[in-house]
């Protein structure tokens, strides 16, 4: 049997790849000489049956319009039920160009001028944007509570704010602080959900970086929400294909879909990318065994980080989930604007502000781990080099 390491090196997760003057976000925004460990993309080229698909369909000189074939829609089912035991019905997915314009989608679709939307804080900045950009919306904020050890859910304040609200945007996994919510904290938000009439719309992007110890709970798998209730997933954050735009909305609610369908033809949301199609139906079939060597990678390299970060004195608590590591920087300044031109400047380092996932994290820094351990332990040394 082939080992792990040979695996890591087969599939190019020990040396990873250069994407300089690739149009990479991530690596041609910055100025030259900084290390980025910023945008939540991986530097690992993607699985080779995914780029092998992409080749064969670009071989065929016609890129007209496209929709999904039955294989694309068993692709989508047969993996969420291979690897996190959950049944999607063929009838309740909508295809959407991405996880963001999901949740824009269901803020425009389920909400009107005036009604408010509860997001936890701190969170992916486009859960306050899809809100703000809906004309008239009201953004309120449930924080989470850092108890020193942990993130929680304040389940208090949430059913104290819940009331008066008309949808919950919840992110699960959590971006940015990593936590793999459990299936008793997806209950208790729901049960609250249900008890003031609140719809609810989960982001569950990071859902294939789970660590050893933790297991994601598809909202959509627990009881209760037939009605109600819809959830964003992609192969694009997990299979490193979030170029290519393509995204799978689950909405079982038979009247909710109808206003997604209704909402996205009014936004011209329609049709998809056919490379996008053929990559996801590539990543979602083929690609478990890629998929398992990279979260054996993550793994070491977020152990590697973590220890790493507090022993320079930057607090940063283990993920359970996702690729990103959420510190306390404070010991180098004490605003994030500060931070990051320390970072930037004299580290050549760029990682993404604490304030773009809200005003509770000032101070805090988030950090990509996936790279190669090489790249990493670069970009940690240089961190080290302006603690003072
Ligand atoms: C929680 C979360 N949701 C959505 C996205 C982006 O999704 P998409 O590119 O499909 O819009 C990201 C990307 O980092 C994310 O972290």
């Amino acid at each position: 049997m082939e080992s792990m390491e040979s695996r890591i090196k087969r599939y190019g997760f020990d040396v990873g790849l250069d994407r300089t003057g690739t149009n990479s976000q991530k690596w041609d925004a910055p100025p030259k000489g900084v290390l980025p460990l910023w945008v939540a993309d991986m530097d690992f080229p993607c699985a080779p049956a995914i780029v092998q698909a992409i080749e064969a369909r670009a071989k065929h000189p016609a890129f007209g319009y496209t929709h999904m074939d039955e294989k694309d829609y068993q692709a989508v089912s047969g993996f969420y039920k291979r690897r996190h035991g959950w049944t999607i019905e063929k009838e309740q997915m909508l295809f959407t160009p991405g996880v963001v314009d999901s949740l824009l989608l269901s803020v425009q679709a389920f909400t009107e001028p005036g009604d408010k939307v509860l997001i936890q804080t701190p969170v992916y900045g486009p859960f306050f944007s899809v809100v703000k950009r809906s004309k008239g919306r009201q953004l309120v904020e449930n924080p989470l509570r850092f108890t020193g050890e942990d993130w929680e859910m304040d389940f208090e304040d949430l059913d104290k704010k819940l009331p008066g609200c008309k949808l919950m945007l919840l992110c699960s996994p959590h971006n940015p602080s990593g936590r793999v919510w459990k299936r008793e904290a997806l209950e208790q938000v729901l049960a609250l959900c249900k008890k003031h009439g609140v719809l609810l719309a989960v982001d569950e992007i990071h859902c294939d970086f789970v660590f050893t110890g933790h297991t994601h709970v598809p909202l959509l798998s627990l009881p209760g929400t037939q009605t109600g209730v819809v959830a964003a997933v992609s192969a694009t954050k997990s299979f490193n294909i979030a170029g290519l735009k393509h995204s799978t909305l689950v909405c079982p609610d038979e009247e909710l879909r109808k206003k997604l369908q209704d909402q996205a033809s009014a936004m011209g949301m329609g049709g998809g990318n056919m490379l996008a199609v053929c990559a996801t139906t590539a990543a979602y079939t083929q690609c478990d065994e890629w998929m398992d060597t990279l979260l054996y990678v993550l793994e070491r390299n977020r152990d590697l980080a973590v220890q790493a970060l507090n022993a320079m004195g930057l607090p940063a608590l283990t993920p359970q989930g996702t690729y990103l590591v959420y510190a306390d920087m404070r010991a180098l300044a004490p605003t994030c604007e500060q931070i990051d031109k320390i970072l930037l400047e004299k580290a050549k380092v760029m990682l993404n502000r604490g304030t773009d996932y809200g005003a509770l994290g000032e101070g805090y820094m988030r950090l990509n781990l996936a790279c190669p351990a090489t790249t990493l332990q670069e970009a940690l040394g240089r961190i080290q080099s302006v603690c003072r």
